[in-house]
């Protein structure tokens, strides 16, 4: 039985097993994707001990990602540009290798709820300045767009990020954000405000073109207040779980050996439980 999973603390929300023991099962495969939930301090002691492949390999969540990608003896580009990894793989002789999937995850989304836009033909704003919002900027700016603004209420958080990225990246104060909005191609909410039970986020999205996407990385609510805005001011809008469901495809490859099998729609899984 080959077994993988996912790290993080808390994990016990996380829809990935759902996803991946969905595909495991009508993939017919000897396997199983379990979840994992090291104490906070603990996480490389714990990835430490599994070193040589009983478990092939982790998804990565919070608050693990950059601890995973410090454990990781080699890791692919896109990791190391985002400063995190979402999903380690051991092998059989001892060695970590890092990976980031999570910006792909994200672009397809966007290719998949926001067709008719394309994302790296012009400037995208990414709003925040924790894990997220940097796996989303390092994403887009490894895509070819032209220009990353990162917008944060603290603006020095926004310029560590953009300093990060080099020179297609600048930073923009929250208060400024309508400056940063101007000729978007797309606005990405990787704040944790959109998160449920908190107010959500309050920007000028009028200010945004007519034809600019709008994506909110959080899908807990799926449609959250500040995609609520985007869909009155009928711009496209794309959610946080097209993106979950979609970084859950490569991982799979990465773990499991084999693409996902195309009968399971994991989207609607995941929206039953959410
Ligand atoms: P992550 O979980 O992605 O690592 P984090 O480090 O917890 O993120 O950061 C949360 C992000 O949400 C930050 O960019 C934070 O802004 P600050 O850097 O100014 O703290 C942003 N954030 C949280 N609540 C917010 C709110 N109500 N309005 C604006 N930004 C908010």
């Amino acid at each position: 039985t080959r077994v993988a999973g996912i790290a993080g603390n808390p994990v016990i929300h996380s829809l990935s097993p759902l996803i991946h023991n969905a595909w495991i099962e009508a993939a017919g495969l000897d396997a199983v994707y379990v979840p994992f939930a090291p104490q906070a301090d603990d996480f490389v002691r714990f990835a430490e001990g599994l070193r040589g492949g009983s478990v092939r390999g982790l998804n990565i969540t919070m608050p693990f990602k950059e601890a995973a990608l410090s454990v990781a003896n080699q890791a692919s580009q896109r990791a190391t540009l985002a400063g995190a990894a979402n999903l380690i793989v051991f092998n059989a002789d001892g060695t970590i290798v890092a990976d980031n999937v999570d910006g792909l995850g994200l672009l397809e989304a966007f290719a998949a709820q926001a067709p008719g836009v394309d994302v790296t033909s012009g400037p995208v704003v990414v709003i925040g300045a924790g894990g997220a919002a940097r796996g989303a900027a390092a994403a887009f700016a490894q895509a070819g767009c032209p220009e990353v603004r990162v917008v944060n209420r603290t603006l020095a958080r926004a310029e560590m990020i953009a300093g990060a990225l080099g020179e297609q990246a600048r930073a923009f104060a929250l208060s400024d954000c309508e400056k940063a909005f101007d000729g978007a191609r797309a606005v990405v909410n990787a704040t944790s405000a959109g998160l449920a039970g908190q107010e959500g986020l309050s920007v000028p999205l009028e200010a945004t073109p007519v034809d600019c996407a709008v994506m909110d990385m959080v899908y807990k609510p799926l449609i959250t207040p500040f995609l609520q805005r985007a869909q009155a001011l009928r711009r496209p809008t794309v959610d946080g779980l097209e993106m979950l469901v979609r970084q859950a495809i490569p991982s799979f490859e990465a773990l499991f050996g084999a693409p996902p099998p195309a009968s399971v729609d994991a989207r609607a899984i995941c929206l039953e439980a959410i």
